[in-house]
This record gives structure tokens, C-alpha cells and sequence, in this order.
């Protein structure tokens, strides 16, 4: 039976905080990628395991979050929202789970604040910055998006974001993410780009993650290729991988059975 998902929003210190929650129990932090918003989480959501609670919040900008000052800049604001976050939901600690810029979140949150990581997933995502090829294509996509609003985004995007394979088989989960992109904030989306251009290398930080971390990669992820996955997953100490057959950059949505599987697993061992 699906759990109920229930939509909650509440004014923190930086934020007022719109998000998804499911379940009741040890917390689980989902973190959502670009240019979506938490309702990506909802396979998940509703799939929530007995004795955790899943809890996705809408980064600055998005699904009705926003914030209330203008921070310093970079994935560091969207860090500090979460931590502040978890601080009004008085949540010492969590498992952290972030998929692609969720997960460059979840890496800016490692280094703000390692001890609240009761364990780390990192989906289809990757520590190195963007290149400088990488840059050029963002500045592209923000003056995109400050000319002609979300929808081209979505065009171009939807391609990298899904696999041909779900393109064809799938389409209503091509339709579910263009209508998720298309609803996004232009504001939210550009000021998110800005962000992640300026995201530091990650790479140095992953020897010295301590916590127990599942890496999860999709078979035909263009965005994010299982080979980097691999190099990722080496380089963290207490680290397993997972690929997920014939899933796309979003996994969680391609592949919502095999990814609910892997996270469950990962999360009975934390118990
Ligand atoms: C995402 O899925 O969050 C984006 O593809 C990340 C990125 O553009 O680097």
C-alpha cells in the first residue's frame, strides 16, 4: 500500500521551507535534483520504509521554498538551509540521500556539518566541479531561462535527464518530469545554475567521508556515467555501489522498484 505523503511548509531562521514527508521514525533527508523539486521523491515517498521517515525538502527557489535574505552565494546557502532546516525539525541527524545536485548539496552539508550524517547516499551524481566546457553551457542555459522561461529548459534537458529507454517505454514519466520542470520558478532555476557553476571540487573531500554511504549509479546515465560512480565509490572508505539496470540519470523515477530496494537495504543495515 502507498504511504500517505503529506505537504508541510514552516518559517526557519533562513527559509520559509516548503516540503514532502512520509513515514515515522528514523529521518531521512531526500535531496532533489536540477531543475526538478521534491516531488521528485514521491516513488520514494510513498514507498517509505516501517521505522523511517522520509523528509524532501524544496531547495531556495523551488516547489515554494524560499528564502528570506539573499545568502553569501553557492551551494553553501542551499547547505545551510537544509542544516537550518533540520535544526527547526529539531533532527540532530539524518541520513543524507542526494541525487545529482542534491548530491552536490549533500557534499557542501558534509563539509559545513559532518557529525549530522548517520549516513550518506549519493545518487547519479559526482564530486568534481564543473568544467570549464561545463561553465560555458551553463551561463547558455541561464540567459535561456531568464529570455524564455523553463519550458525550452525542459526541452533540452529532458534528453540528458531521462534515458532513451524511458523516452519510448515511459512516457508518462517524460511528461511527469517536463511538467515538474516547466512548473519551476525561471528565478529559482537561474539562481541554482549560478550556484552550481561556482560548486568547489568535491574530489579531496570523499577519502575523508567517515560514514557508511551507498553510491548509486544508472546503467545508461549520461549526465553522471557508472564509470564515475565507480572512481566516486572508490575513493570513500565505507562505501558500496549500486547500478541500477537500464535506469537514466534519474534513477529514482526509472527505476523506482530496484532504487526503493538498494535504499531500503542501505538503510536496514544503519538500524
Ligand atoms: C541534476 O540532475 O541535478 C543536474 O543534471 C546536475 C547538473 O546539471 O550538474
Amino acid at each position: 500500500m502507498n504511504a500517505p505523503i503529506t505537504e508541510r511548509t514552516m518559517r526557519t531562521g533562513r527559509c520559509e521551507m516548503a516540503w514532502l514527508e512520509a513515514g515515522a521514525g528514523w529521518p531521512v533527508i531526500l535531496l532533489h535534483a536540477f531543475p526538478l523539486s521534491a516531488d521528485m521523491w514521491r516513488p520514494q515517498l510513498e514507498a517509505v520504509p516501517d521505522g523511517w521517515r522520509f523528509i524532501a525538502p524544496h531547495f531556495r527557489g523551488f516547489g515554494g521554498t524560499r528564502a528570506l535574505a539573499p545568502g553569501g552565494g553557492g551551494l553553501d546557502d542551499y547547505a545551510a538551509d537544509i542544516g537550518d532546516f533540520m535544526d527547526s525539525l529539531t533532527l540532530e541527524d539524518a541520513v543524507i540521500a542526494g541525487l545529482s545536485m542534491g548530491g552536490y548539496v549533500a557534499f557542501a552539508m558534509y563539509r559545513q556539518a559532518p557529525a549530522r550524517f548517520n549516513g550518506l547516499v549519493l545518487a547519479n551524481t559526482r564530486p568534481q566541479a564543473d568544467t570549464p566546457a561545463g561553465r560555458e553551457g551553463r551561463r547558455a542555459m541561464r540567459d535561456l531561462v531568464a529570455r524564455e522561461g523553463t519550458a525550452p529548459v525542459a526541452a533540452q534537458m529532458l534528453p540528458k535527464l531521462l534515458s532513451a529507454r524511458a523516452r519510448s517505454e515511459d512516457p508518462e514519466v517524460a511528461e511527469y518530469v517536463r511538467r515538474v520542470i516547466e512548473g519551476a520558478d525561471p528565478a529559482g532555476v537561474g539562481a541554482a545554475i549560478a550556484a552550481m557553476m561556482e560548486r568547489p571540487d568535491s574530489t579531496p573531500d570523499l577519502p575523508r567521508i567517515a560514514c557508511a554511504t551507498l553510491v548509486v549509479a544508472g546503467e545508461l546515465d549520461e549526465i553522471t556515467p557508472v564509470a564515475d560512480a565507480q572512481a566516486m565509490q572508490t575513493a570513500i572508505p565505507r562505501s558500496t555501489l549500486t547500478i541500477l539496470a537500464g535506469a537514466g540519470h534519474l534513477s529514482n523515477l526509472e527505476r523506482p522498484a530496484p532504487f526503493n530496494r538498494a535504499l531500503g537495504d542501505f538503510l536496514l543495515a544503519r538500524l
